[in-house]
């Protein structure tokens, strides 16, 4: 099986989340962790909440967007003024080769609008016809406890591989 986990992180607290997703793949075949990188980053926090909140798109480096090679697709995004990282909707807006397949998707917050913000990202490839979803939700408080992680994200993969 070859897997692809694609994500942005800010503050490096869904990077984390990431990486424990990747290993866990790893035991059942190729991952290929993929960064989402934008252009131009804003480093003020209230303005990355209003773009957010707008739910703007971002123009990203470097990325593929063809994902027809993978059996399996991973997404996760930090949360941002309820809703999904804007390098994350760009993402979605543009992917391909997506239709059918299984896809997690995943988001570290501190709580407040986790569900939402998955649901608009469920939107963005329902549209491609992804039908079979899973969520998983990490609270960023602790993203350092690594058997809370694990222990989320193995209950999500032991249902569907
Ligand atoms: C601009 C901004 C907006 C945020 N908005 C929310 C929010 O609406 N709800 C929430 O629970 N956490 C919110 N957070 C907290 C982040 O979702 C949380 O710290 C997340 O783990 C950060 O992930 P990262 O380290 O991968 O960037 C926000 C953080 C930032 C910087």
């Amino acid at each position: 099986m070859k897997s692809a986990i694609c994500y942005y992180s800010f503050t490096g607290n869904t990077k984390i989340a990431a990486e424990i997703l990747k290993d866990i793949l790893a035991e059942k075949g190729i991952v290929d962790l993929v960064e989402l990188r934008p252009k131009k980053e804003d480093k003020n926090f209230f303005m990355q909440g209003f773009k957010s909140f707008l739910k703007k798109e971002t123009e990203l480096n470097n990325i593929k967007y063809d994902f027809t090679e993978y059996d399996f697709i991973a997404v996760g995004s930090p949360v941002w003024a309820f809703g999904p990282a804007p390098a994350v909707r760009t993402f979605l807006k543009h992917v391909t080769g997506v239709n059918d397949k299984q896809v997690i998707l995943f988001v570290t917050s501190r709580g407040a609008g986790d569900h939402k913000a998955m649901k608009e990202m469920a939107r963005y490839l329902k549209e491609k016809g992804v039908k079979d979803f899973k969520y998983v939700s990490i609270n960023h408080n602790r993203i350092k406890d690594t058997k809370y992680l694990k222990t989320k994200i193995i209950k999500v993969i032991d249902e569907r591989l």
